[in-house]
């Protein structure tokens, strides 16, 4: 049996007269660059999250970006994250000219430990990006308190947890602003690059809207210098035919984690996820703690089982920010967990019995070591 890690082109299949239609649509109408699918899929989005504002931009590194300058983040600025995340919220704060400043995550969440923040943040700090990781949130009283406290903008990182709720509330609308990824294979993907800035801001949603279009509110007059980052108006179309069906496919991940990944797993020696009881997981990833790890993708990959790291090394042990002058041991949490995560197959049409081989396949791993 072969698994894929993410199946792009079963889900494509299921709603290829949708998506034919939607591309031929834009095609038809000759309109390439914003227009109404663009206009009409900001409203959506809006209205799923209950925001008052939402604006399309290229990437999910762009809607950090330009969510940050929105902030006012500047030169010499101290933004707060954690560094165990995908290297693109890092990148958006050095982008502004910014330094990160790390806090380590929780272990059983692998999101910002906010009993750490506190004493991380300097008459430099402006800012806190939480990560929402693999699809949880992060703990956002505790994270929102403190920005309230020391009067820091929080910029959440939905990239991996669009649909995901905090206590009922969906992630993305607790900070001043929320930023997501299009990224193909995220639960809320397009096909191709797209990302989008959420916000009740009318300030932050202006400033973002006049960034994403080289600093101009009117063509040819730009008070800004801005950036070419606005939505592609065929990945607007795409996105806004899946958007329809974003709670159907998030509840089937939670289904195939928690009714069967988790059940089947319980009593081997592996760590599955752990979710607080107030929080909606999508589970935009299904990640496990293992031993070993190099070896089991191995014995799962000859059996015809993909999967994925996520990721091998912490930002403040990458190359691009060996600058900063951190080790290991400096985030111990970090360092240690990214040792030992493995993503295991995870999309909405997994079926029962593929997710009954890869634990059969894991568990004969186990066993065999
Ligand atoms: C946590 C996180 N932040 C930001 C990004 C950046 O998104 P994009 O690839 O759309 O630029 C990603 C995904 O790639 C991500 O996983």
């Amino acid at each position: 049996m072969n698994i894929k890690l993410v199946d792009l082109n079963l889900q494509y299949q299921n709603i290829k007269n949708e998506i034919d239609a939607a591309v031929h649509g834009v095609l038809d109408s000759g309109q390439f660059i914003l227009g109404p699918d663009v206009t009409a899929l900001e409203k959506e989005a809006a209205q799923y999250l209950n925001v008052n504002y939402a604006i399309g931009v290229a990437s999910g590194t762009d809607a950090l970006h330009l969510a940050l300058l929105a902030c006012g983040i500047c030169s010499g600025d101290e933004v707060i994250t954690t560094p165990f995340t995908f290297i693109a919220t890092c990148e958006a704060i050095t982008y502004c000219g910014a330094v990160p400043v790390f806090v380590d995550i929780d272990p059983k969440t692998f999101n910002i430990n906010p009993v750490k923040v506190e004493e991380k943040i300097s008459k430099k700090t402006k800012a806190i990006i939480p990560i929402h990781m693999y699809g949880q949130a992060a703990e956002m009283e505790p994270i929102l308190e403190i920005a309230k406290k020391f009067q820091l903008k929080v910029v959440e990182d939905v990239a991996q947890a669009f649909g995901g709720e905090y206590k009922n509330k969906k992630l993305g609308t607790f900070g001043d602003a929320g930023c997501t990824s299009f990224f193909p294979s995220k639960n809320l993907g397009a096909y191709g690059d797209g990302g989008m800035v959420f916000t009740n801001d009318e300030k932050i949603a202006d400033k973002v809207k006049i960034l994403r279009v080289h600093g101009s509110k009117e063509k040819y007059f730009h008070d800004l210098i801005g950036f070419n980052s606005r939505l592609d108006t065929l990945q607007a179309a795409i996105v806004r035919v899946k958007l329809k069906y974003i709670d159907q496919w998030n509840n089937m991940r939670i289904e195939h984690a928690e009714q069967r990944y988790n059940k089947l797993l319980s009593n081997c020696n592996v760590v599955t996820p752990y979710t607080e009881h107030y929080n909606k997981h999508v589970y935009h990833l299904y990640t496990i703690l293992i031993n070993n790890r190099e070896g089991c993708r191995k014995f799962l990959n000859n059996r015809g089982i993909s999967s994925a790291i996520h990721y091998p090394i912490p930002i403040h042990l990458q190359k691009s920010f060996e600058y900063l002058g951190f080790s290991a041991e400096d985030f111990p949490v970090s360092s240690e967990i990214s040792q030992k995560t493995l993503s295991l197959p995870m999309f909405p049409e997994l079926k029962e019995k593929e997710i009954t081989y890869v634990i059969k396949t894991v568990k004969e791993f186990l066993e065999s070591t």
